[in-house]
């Protein structure tokens, strides 16, 4: 009979209806405030070196993540393609996190290591080169490019703030890093750490 009273009564029911949902989400958001991290620690992931700092704004600001993603996701197809999937530690001291979805080109998560610095060299400069059926454009200005470090430090400040655990000395000693190299240099140094932290066999 209660239970008749309860159906037939609309307000009743919502009410009870959000008394449910909010010990579930309680039972699932409370214990999240007592957590130190929600993100699992993975060994091997550091901060980027000032230079790869500045390649990671050469990459945005040429627009590369129009046409390449970071994220392996978990499936089979994407693991044997590009290696163990991507890690949500990874990410951690990207900001903002370069993911995506597009992928005109390949996903370059664990690009880092896969190649020598000599074949980026080339294929930044002309990507048909090496690979004749390529839709990527050439960026052949890079090398030729001094990077501008004026604001190199301040950059690593914004990250410290944001949680990136830079030492006061790493930030003191940074312009020294980044002295006298090219917009291509900082690129290739960016691309080369991608995905290197975790050295894990693909699944
Ligand atoms: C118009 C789309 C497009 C843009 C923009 C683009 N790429 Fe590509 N990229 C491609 C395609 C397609 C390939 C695959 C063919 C090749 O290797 O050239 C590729 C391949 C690559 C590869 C080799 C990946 C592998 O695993 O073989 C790297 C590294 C790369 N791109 C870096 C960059 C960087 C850095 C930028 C920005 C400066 C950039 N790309 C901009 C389309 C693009």
């Amino acid at each position: 009979m209660r239970h008749e009273t309860l159906e037939k009564n609309s307000l009743i029911m919502a009410i009870l209806v959000a008394v449910v949902i909010s010990i579930g989400g309680l039972v699932e958001i409370v214990p999240l405030y007592f957590l130190p991290s929600t993100i699992p620690h993975v060994e091997g992931v550091k901060p980027y070196t000032p230079l790869q700092l500045e390649g990671r704004d050469i990459y945005i600001r040429e627009g590369c993540y129009n046409c390449h993603s970071q994220m392996i996701r978990p499936f089979r197809a994407e693991t044997e393609r590009y290696g163990h999937y991507s890690l949500a530690a990874e990410s951690m001291y990207d900001h903002p996190f370069q993911w995506g979805s597009k992928r005109t080109g390949p996903d370059l998560a664990r690009v880092g290591g896969k190649y020598p610095d000599a074949w980026h060299i080339q294929h930044m400069e002309d990507p048909k080169s090496l690979v004749p059926e390529s839709v990527m454009p050439r960026y052949p200005w890079l090398k030729n490019t001094l990077l501008d470090t004026s604001l190199t430090r301040k950059k690593m400040q914004v990250m410290k703030k944001l949680g990136v655990p830079y030492t006061d000395e790493d930030i003191e000693k940074a312009d020294e890093s980044v002295k006298d190299k090219t917009e291509l240099d900082a690129l290739i140094a960016y691309l080369q750490g991608l995905g290197t932290a975790v050295k894990r066999p693909n699944i």
